[in-house]
């Protein structure tokens, strides 16, 4: 099958692959060493004094585990993820559940290195390995009157320490517009630095939308509902004006707490010069065409 799409990072680009398995405990460690006030004193340097060092790391994560930095690589590793399915419902022509073998011996898998900007001032190059969403979409058959795509994470209390209590209205949630979903760059990946997704990353299938900020990755996906109206996601419902439907990575519209026109790649060092935050990601070429004519500062 030819390929859909280029690359313009290469491996010299990724982020060293010790850093990324080790970025929770290296900034939980600065933390803990009592870095954490230099970090912290770094950070308000740079404008973003009303945030403690927990709050601009805590957003890297996957809180049907745990709200702390460290609980999903210590619990995510009870949750069961074989058997696998998903139930791929609404507007669609083959409704049902789809076994996780049966999706990947209909995908083409590759590899693609993307930028993916987690927590909300710190970037990443990431080679992720999966599929893009439009295929799988397309085995579902996706009928005229579809307009968005809806996504659950599995919910599973048994093995989720952390749905005990309501910081997420349950289960975790995500959306797109359609054109965002079917757009090239859209994958589901299931594996990252050539291994297979370890839980705490979201195995066994996750989403991966390189423009847009990391949370809007949704984790372990259970669930996929073609719609006509706009879908609630996780964190609009816990924080409307923090964040929005769109989720863009966007240097011009700032967080109500911090600034977003710069940012700081993992690897860098903890006092390397920060950079500017690239519109969409870097991705602008890719998909601005999708959002011309809005209104950014209004769809954040
Ligand atoms: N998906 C689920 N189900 N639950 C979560 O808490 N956290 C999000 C996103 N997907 C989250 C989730 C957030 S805030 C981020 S930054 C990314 O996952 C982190 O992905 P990573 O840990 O693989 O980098």
């Amino acid at each position: 099958m030819a390929k859909r799409w280029t690359n313009d990072l290469t491996a010299a680009d990724v982020t060293p692959e010790a850093l990324f398995w080790n970025r929770r405990k290296l900034l939980a460690g600065m933390a803990g060493a009592g870095l954490g006030s230099i970090a912290g004193g770094a950070v308000a340097e740079e404008g973003l004094a009303t945030n403690t060092w927990e709050e601009v790391t805590s957003y890297c994560n996957f809180y049907e585990f745990g709200t702390g930095k460290e609980d999903p690589s210590y619990y995510a590793g009870a949750m069961t993820t074989s058997p696998w399915s998903v139930e791929i419902d609404g507007l669609v022509d083959n409704p049902g559940s789809y076994g996780f073998e049966q999706i990947l011996e209909a995908m083409t898998l590759e590899e693609r290195i993307y930028r993916f900007r987690c927590v909300e001032a710190w970037s990443m190059v990431i080679p992720w390995q999966g599929f893009e969403l439009a295929d799988l979409l397309a085995l579902a058959g996706v009928q005229d009157g579809a307009k968005y795509v809806a996504f659950e994470t599995l919910l599973r209390p048994d093995e989720m320490p952390g749905v005990r209590y309501p910081v997420i209205d349950w289960p975790y949630r995500e959306g797109l517009r359609l054109d965002e979903a079917m757009n090239p760059l859209t994958i589901m990946a299931t594996g990252i630095f050539g291994k297979p997704l370890p839980n705490q990353n979201g195995a066994p299938l996750r989403l991966v939308v390189p423009w847009k900020y990391g949370f809007k990755s949704i984790k372990s996906v259970v669930k996929i509902t073609l719609t006509d109206q706009e879908p609630p996601t996780s964190w609009n419902m816990a924080n409307a004006r923090e964040y929005g439907f769109y989720s863009n990575v966007n240097p011009n519209v700032n967080h109500p707490r911090w600034s977003q026109a710069s940012e700081r790649k993992i690897g860098g060092g903890l006092f390397a010069k920060r950079q500017p935050t690239l519109m969409f990601n870097g991705y602008e070429a890719e998909v601005a065409s999708l959002y011309e004519g809005m209104d950014l500062a209004k769809h954040f």
